[in-house]
């Protein structure tokens, strides 16, 4: 589970831990997630297919996934061989048209200095229309879907939609032979002795109820969806993992209470390389915010933790933490409470922690040590995995 507002390092994690898996299941999200994999010099990044993909494990995309055609074709070209015959799309999954994406764009422009900032993948109308019950979703493009209801839809809103029945027709060609109930194969699996790995997309605070509404994603990003959009039952998603940075960053629109802008923000955005996976864009970066992130430890029920990205504040003096909101002259521990008025809210820090000059490879330093057990301190939880570079093998487990 990503404990901040996306980009936590999720997909290192879940290709680190797939080791330990059978299967990798996405169940959530589509393609404006990105999730990146660093082995050696290359470096893979992940929209649709699940981060284990690397690991040669089956590859299972859930129910709740808004799955792109186009994009999984591109991404599947990319991989082996073999990624293709160990993939099953859930029949459930809602498709991504052109026109979605299209919408999402006008969607923006509509409303002008407060968009958004979505990535324009079309996630939102895609997720509108599965609402609506206008989408077309994987099953039923493969058995004959009446397109008429939804393309008088896109009419309604100028969209051109001479495109749909060869948009369609391509889809159908990539999807036949993927298509499965994945539910049923979680199940099978378990049943049998094995084990699947539930794979988020974005973070907590990008919730589309929890989070930062109305700037967050359109689908569920916390731990109690992983089941029903897997379509199991709770019993087979086990415990949550959540992925924190030990700093903070957020793509798009939206109140940000630990930002820090001008040349410090500056500096660690390009020590961290801290630009959109997905669209590139320059992330904003800001400190470790405590009050949101036990918001996340308590939504997800998040009892084991990893950190990533120590490596980067190990190049920076000092690291601050956010202990408590200020607002109206008093201070507030409640993020849910905050969220209102999330965007005047001020940070009030604790005492500076510095991970300057820490080492890593051959243990942990004290520098290290004591973050850890600060953050351990501070959520009530236990910290099991250190990442401390992009490439695979700089992770420790503890
Ligand atoms: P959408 O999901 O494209 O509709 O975008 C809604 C918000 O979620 C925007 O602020 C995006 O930047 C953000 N977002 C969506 N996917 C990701 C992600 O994978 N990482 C970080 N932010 C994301
Ligand atoms: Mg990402």
């Amino acid at each position: 589970m990503g404990l901040q507002w996306g980009d936590e390092g999720k997909g290192k994690v879940v290709d680190y831990l797939a080791d330990r898996f059978d299967a990798v299941a996405r169940f959530n999200g589509g393609s404006n997630a990105g999730h990146t994999v660093v082995i050696g010099e290359r470096r893979h990044t992940f929209h649709l297919i699940p981060s284990g993909a690397l690991k040669g494990k089956e590859l299972l995309v859930g129910a709740g996934v808004a799955v792109d055609p186009s994009v999984m074709k591109d991404e599947l070209a990319m991989l082996p061989d073999d990624a293709r015959s160990r993939l099953t799309v859930d029949g459930r999954c809602s498709l991504v048209s052109p026109m979605d994406k299209e919408l999402d764009a006008k969607l923006e422009e509509m409303r002008g200095s407060s968009a958004i900032g979505t990535t324009r993948r079309g996630i939102g109308p895609a997720y509108a229309m599965r609402a609506l019950r206008l989408s077309p979703r994987v099953s039923d493009l493969l058995n004959g879907f009446d397109f008429g209801p939804a393309e008088s839809f896109y009419k309604k809103f100028g969209l051109d939609t001479s495109g749909l029945d060869e948009w369609a027709e391509e889809s159908r060609r990539l999807l036949t032979g993927l298509a499965g109930d994945t539910g049923a194969r979680v199940r099978e699996v378990c049943d049998g002795g094995g084990s699947v790995i539930y794979e988020t997309s974005q973070g907590t605070l990008l919730d589309l109820v929890h989070g930062s509404y109305p700037y967050v994603t359109a689908t569920h990003t916390v731990s109690s969806y992983a089941p029903a959009a897997m379509g199991i039952a709770p019993s087979y998603a086990g415990e949550p993992l959540g992925v924190m940075k030990c700093y903070v960053t957020r793509v798009g629109g939206g109140p940000f209470p630990t930002e820090v802008s001008g040349e410090l923000g500056d500096r660690i955005r390009s020590l961290g390389m801290e630009y959109g996976a997905t669209t590139g864009r320059p992330r904003r970066v800001g400190w470790l915010d405590l009050v949101a992130l036990k918001y996340a430890v308590e939504l997800n029920g998040v009892k084991e933790v990893a950190i990533s990205k120590l490596d980067v504040l190990s190049k920076v003096k000092e690291l601050r933490a956010c202990v408590a909101y200020s607002l109206d002259g008093s201070e507030t521990h409640d993020f849910q409470g905050s969220l209102p008025r999330l965007g005047e809210v001020k940070p009030v820090y604790g005492p500076p922690i510095s991970l300057q000059g820490a080492e890593f490879g051959s243990g942990l330093s004290p520098e290290t040590r004591r973050l850890i057990e600060y953050v351990e301190g501070e959520l009530g939880v236990r910290v099991t995995l250190v990442s401390y570079g992009e490439e695979r093998s700089k992770t420790v487990s503890l």
